[in-house]
C-alpha cells in the first residue's frame, strides 16, 4: 500500500513557493510608480523577480528560506511589493498593514481577493487605487494585480454585503438540503416562501 507522505497542510505550504513570470513583475513595478528617494521592501523574495527588477531606490527585502522573515520586519518603508505566500494572506496583510506604507501591490489569485480582506486593508487606511487582471497560464484561474494607498481620494472597488432572496429569511432557495435521509434540490430561481 502506497502511504501519503504529506498532508494537505504540508502540500499547501510547498505551493506557496510559486515563482512570478518576470514580465508580470515589471508590470507590478511599473503600477507602482516607484521613486528614487522611495524605501521599497519586497517582502518575500524568492528568486527575486521583483528585487532584482526594480529601479533605482532604496530597497530591501525578505525571504524566510534566507532566515529573513517578513513578520519580524520593523523599518520603515514607502511601498511593498511582491507576490506573497498564499496560505498566509491574513497575517500577511495585517503585518503589511502594521508596516505602514503609503503603498503597496500584491497579486492576489482569484479566490484570495475576499471582501473581508478587502474590509481589513480598508480598515487600515488604505484605498484600492489600481486592479489589473491577469492571468498566468500555469497557475489557477485568474489573479488580480492591486495597488492601495493611502489617500483621500475614494477606492475604485466597491463590494457588497451577502445578498439573500427577496423572502427576508435565509430560505433553501438553490441549496440541498437532506431530511430524513431524502435529499431536495430547491429551485434556485423560486423560493417557496415568495407568493
Ligand atoms: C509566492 S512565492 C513568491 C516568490 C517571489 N516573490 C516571486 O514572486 O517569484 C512566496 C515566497 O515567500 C517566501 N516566504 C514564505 N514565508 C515567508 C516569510 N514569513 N517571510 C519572508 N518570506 C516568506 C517563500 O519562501 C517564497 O519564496
Amino acid at each position: 500500500m502506497i502511504k501519503a507522505t504529506h498532508s494537505i497542510k504540508n502540500r499547501k505550504t510547498a505551493n506557496d513557493i510559486i515563482y512570478t513570470p518576470k514580465p508580470l513583475a515589471e508590470l507590478m513595478i511599473e503600477l507602482c510608480d516607484i521613486q528614487q528617494v522611495d524605501k521599497v521592501l519586497d517582502p518575500s523574495r524568492g528568486g527575486g523577480v521583483f528585487y532584482n527588477n526594480l529601479p533605482e531606490c532604496n530597497k530591501d527585502y525578505c525571504e524566510i528560506t534566507e532566515d529573513k522573515d517578513f513578520f519580524k520586519y520593523d523599518k520603515e518603508v514607502d511601498i511593498i511589493i511582491g507576490n506573497p505566500p498564499y496560505s498566509l494572506w491574513n497575517k500577511w496583510l495585517e503585518h503589511t498593514i502594521k508596516l505602514n506604507p503609503n503603498k503597496f501591490c500584491y497579486i492576489f489569485g482569484q479566490m484570495n481577493l475576499t471582501i473581508p480582506r478587502l474590509r481589513k486593508i480598508e480598515a487600515g487606511g488604505y484605498k484600492m487605487t489600481k486592479i489589473h487582471l491577469c492571468q498566468v497560464w500555469w497557475w489557477f484561474g485568474h489573479s488580480f494585480v492591486c495597488v492601495f494607498e493611502k489617500t483621500n481620494k475614494n477606492s475604485i472597488m466597491s463590494y457588497s454585503e451577502r445578498f439573500f432572496c427577496e423572502c427576508g429569511n435565509r430560505c433553501n432557495r438553490g441549496k440541498i438540503t437532506t431530511k430524513n435521509g431524502v435529499k431536495t434540490k430547491h429551485d434556485p430561481n423560486k423560493c417557496a416562501n415568495l407568493k
